[in-house]
């Protein structure tokens, strides 16, 4: 059997009594021929490996570079030096894999965020990287914690599917027919899709609820969790063509009802990494107070990672309606001094990243919940209000991020869904089945979808969304 090492987190809780530890990492740094900083992935703490003089031959002693892989077996005792409680005072070293120190792309000192996305495949031995990505895992963990222990049932959503269901239209095509000009042709010139793999047009899913909300008919309460795709040309630090959502449907559930739901899971997920990850987050504190201090005053943040996140949990989100919204931002001093790249006019009019901004970070100064937007800039699904112009939606705004969460009250009345498609250009004859649950014991149900990546990125700091996805899907990008 080849692995009985002890992760370097696990041994680091322990106290130095002279225990024989087998450890396998890889080398950070190794200074003076004698002491070797070995790292793992289970900790930004590295083990300090103490290389007694003259114990090994020379040959050996040359193949411990920045990142090649070891195996070590020793004694841990304290440690003499100062910063480390223990030593792995080394007996044997095996050398696992090489690595030239001419040839290795992260030497070690400061890379830029940008830099270590071109070097992907090898960020994630940096102490930032570590960091965002146990994170990112206790998460996701968190997000499955949640909703067990609430009684959620998990379901899984086909990535596939015919459907568009924000009707949004900004899909990736999924096709076996070939793009050379010879696919199949129906009479007026068109790809005729019959002869397609499903027979039909299909594309990547752009959000997993419409089938989400035929499993809440049937258990109640349950929740997705996957991938989803959008073909949106956004080049932006908050937009990617492949994110993880997380998308909850709840039977007998109004707006007012996901709205709490939502809040709940937000702090939740708060929680939980303050109390598991208090090493990391930490550590991304530093990162982005450093981070902050090359910038001018006035853009720096009023407050640390830590005290934000402590802000979150200790208050409740702000909720208004889009009509107060609205006139907020149309009675700013920001807007009547035409400081906003675009104007706010008509009520009715979607508001820009920029608007949310506003609200969030100068206006309220916290996570708020907007509800209750015009029917005009909403999904068909969203149910229609008694004013006949505004449907029961809610977008939660965090702080640095913008929208994070987007949801509604959907529309359980059939013959209101039906008109609200018509007037929306849905397709009723592809989406029957979204129609004929309304026939069979239809209920009051409402959902949102947690963008996973915003979510990480509001948790860690990290500005750009590209450094909390493992491998980033953006316009012009599908590297490793
Ligand atoms: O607001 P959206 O489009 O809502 C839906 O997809 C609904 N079907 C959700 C539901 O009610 N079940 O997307 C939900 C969230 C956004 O608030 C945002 O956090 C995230 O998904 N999101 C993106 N994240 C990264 N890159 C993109 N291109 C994103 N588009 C949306
Ligand atoms: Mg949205």
């Amino acid at each position: 059997m080849f692995n009985q090492r002890i992760k370097i987190k696990e041994l680091l809780a322990q106290e130095p009594q002279g225990q024989e530890v087998t450890v396998m990492g890889w080398v950070r740094t190794f200074r003076n021929n004698q002491f070797i900083a070995l790292n793992d992935g289970s900790t930004n703490q590295h083990l300090q490996v103490v290389v007694p003089l003259g114990k090994f031959d020379d040959s050996l002693i040359k193949r411990i570079t920045t990142s090649a892989s070891l195996r070590v077996k020793g004694k841990i005792e304290p440690s003499l030096g100062k910063g480390q409680k223990m030593d792995l005072v080394a007996e044997t070293i095996d050398v696992l894999g090489d690595s030239d120190p001419e040839k290795y792309p992260l030497q070690p000192k400061k890379h830029s965020l940008e830099f270590l996305r071109e070097k992907a495949h090898l960020r994630f031995r940096t102490n930032t990287f570590g960091s965002v990505f146990r994170i990112r895992h206790a998460l996701a963990f968190a997000v499955h914690k949640f909703f067990n222990d609430r009684g959620f049932v998990y379901m899984h959503t086909p990535i596939i599917t015919a459907s568009d269901a924000e009707g949004a239209g900004e899909m990736f095509k999924v096709t076996t027919l070939p793009l050379d000009g010879t696919a199949p042709k129906n009479e007026d010139g068109s790809v005729n899709y019959r002869e397609d793999f499903f027979e039909r047009p299909t594309n990547l899913t752009v959000s997993g609820q419409l089938e989400g909300e035929l499993s809440a008919m049937g258990f109640g309460d349950i929740y997705t969790f996957g991938p989803t795709f959008r073909a949106e040309n956004s080049n932006t630090a908050r937009h990617l063509a492949e994110f993880w959502m997380i998308e909850p449907e709840m039977a007998f559930y109004d707006l007012e009802d996901n709205a709490n739901l939502a809040e709940a899971f937000i702090k939740y997920l708060v929680q939980y990494v303050m109390d598991n990850n208090k090493d990391d987050l930490e550590f991304l504190a530093g990162r982005l107070a450093d981070e902050e201090k090359q910038l001018p005053q006035a853009e720096r943040s009023e407050m640390g990672l830590v005290e934000k996140l402590e802000f979150v949990l200790n208050n409740q989100f702000e909720r208004i309606t889009y009509t107060e919204a609205y006139d907020i931002l149309k009675n700013s001093k920001q807007n009547k001094k035409k400081k906003f790249q675009y104007e706010i006019t008509d009520w009715g009019m979607d508001f820009q990243s920029e608007h949310e901004r506003y609200l969030v970070e100068k206006h309220f100064k916290k996570p708020v919940i907007i509800t209750d937007y015009p029917a005009a800039i909403k999904s068909f699904y969203m149910r229609m209000n008694d004013d006949g112009k505004t449907v029961a939606a809610m977008d939660i705004l965090a702080p640095g991020i913008g929208e994070i969460v987007g949801g509604s009250q959907r529309e359980e009345r059939l013959d209101k869904l039906i008109e609200r498609m018509k007037a929306m250009n849905i397709p009723e004859k592809e989406m029957w089945w979204y129609i004929d649950i309304r026939r069979f014991g239809t209920v009051p149900h409402a959902g949102f979808g947690l963008g996973f990546e915003r979510m990480v990125q509001f948790v860690t700091g990290m500005n750009n969304i590209r450094d909390v996805i493992a491998f980033p899907r953006t316009p012009g990008n599908a590297e490793f």
